[in-house]
């Protein structure tokens, strides 16, 4: 049976929601891709560990849980850190899920290209990479015949990319609509329904849903990401995030959400990118529905999509995520794609 070799680049909500799976699905995977998943290296902010033979998923869990880094876990070799890891060690696939850092993309985005230029095969959940290199990253994996996968970048375990790419074959894509941050959107109903702006962000920090840096969430940026990423895979526009136009939540009170309940409306955190003359029109702001729409219906932990097409006519996506769970089972479809597994 092969087994493929992982680097976890973060171990954060993301990655250990992805080493549960493992740990729960490694008898599956097994009897249906005929597929043996080991994570030979991981990463923190305290440092960087490898081990040839593969770590023990459940210590390397109970160690992080107890509040310890990856840098004193007692098994492996230490490395420098992440970078080093991704330029050194022998792996098949990295799995990339530090913190967004929009700055100059790192540890991510160094990370991302270290691989690529190995010819490994690298999944993102962290967006900021593509965000500030899409089309580097891209150009390095077909110069060096690499896989790089991103479909837990957009709405988490939503198909978004997946069926855009696959589903809309020959489609012009005349708008596209979401809401794309469900911290913002939980915030949003909570208040609705009387609870306090801080309450409902400590949940979705509680969950692991909010980015590490709230201020993405709630001021819009981490909305914007999503839509620069979907610009460039799925509208072939190559925008970066100065093109969008961005307003977060931050400035509604409870008063503005009860006044649109009064007209008969939800105010919701929209992200748009609209077909004008010369490309897209990009965009991120509240913005008043009807209530009984498709985004009145789209509340708290959900994520939702509208693609307005000229062929497929309109299609709406929408999920439920309550922690970070869905993300982690998108690295997995894309690393078993990239393995040519499924
Ligand atoms: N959470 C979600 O539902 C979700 C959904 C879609 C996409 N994402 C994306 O996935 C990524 C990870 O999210 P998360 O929720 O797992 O974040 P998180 O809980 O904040 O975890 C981030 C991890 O990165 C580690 N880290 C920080 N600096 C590092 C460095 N220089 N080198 C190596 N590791 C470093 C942290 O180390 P410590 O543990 O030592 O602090 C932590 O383990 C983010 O980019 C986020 O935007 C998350």
């Amino acid at each position: 049976m092969p087994s493929i070799d992982l680097l976890l680049i973060g171990f954060g909500a993301v990655h250990r929601a992805f080493s549960h799976i493992l740990l729960y699905k490694a008898e599956a995977l097994a009897r249906r891709y005929d597929l043996t998943l080991r994570v030979v290296g991981v990463a923190d902010s305290s440092g960087a560990r490898f081990r040839a033979e593969g770590f023990d998923l459940a210590t390397l869990l109970a160690h992080k849980t107890a509040g310890e880094g990856v840098s004193t876990f007692p098994g492996g070799q230490p490395a420098p850190g992440a970078l080093a890891l991704a330029q050194i060690a022998s792996y098949d696939i990295l799995c990339e899920a530090s913190p967004v850092n929009l700055r100059d993309g790192d540890p991510g985005l160094s990370c991302a290209r270290a691989g690529l230029r190995r010819g490994k095969g690298v999944v993102l959940a962290n967006k900021a990479p593509l965000v500030l290199d899409f089309r580097g990253l891209h150009e390095l994996a077909q110069r060096h015949g690499a896989g790089l996968a991103f479909s837990a970048t957009v709405c988490g375990g939503l198909p978004v990319i997946n069926v855009g790419r696959r589903d809309l074959i020959a489609a012009e894509i005349h708008l596209i609509e979401g809401i794309f941050n469900s911290t913002s959107n939980y915030i949003l109903s909570r208040m609705t329904a009387g609870e306090t702006y801080a309450a409902a962000l400590a949940e979705a920090q509680r969950r692991g849903i909010a980015e590490r840096d709230p201020s993405l969430d709630v001021e819009g940026w981490d909305a914007a990401n999503k839509l620069v990423i979907l610009a460039n895979t799925l509208l072939h526009f190559p925008a970066t995030l100065d093109a969008v136009s961005v307003q977060g939540i931050t400035a509604l009170s409870r008063d503005d959400l009860l006044a649109a309940q009064r007209r008969g409306q939800v105010i919701k955190l929209l992200a748009r990118a609209e077909q004008v003359d010369d490309g897209y029109r990009l965009s991120v702001t509240p913005q008043p529905v009807p209530a009984g729409s498709f985004w009145a219906g789209v509340s708290d932990w959900q994520m939702g999509i509208a693609f307005h097409t000229d062929i497929y006519e309109e299609i709406y996506l929408k999920i439920d995520e309550r922690g970070p769970t869905a993300t982690a089972a998108a690295m997995l479809r894309d690393l078993i794609h990239l393995a040519g597994a499924a």
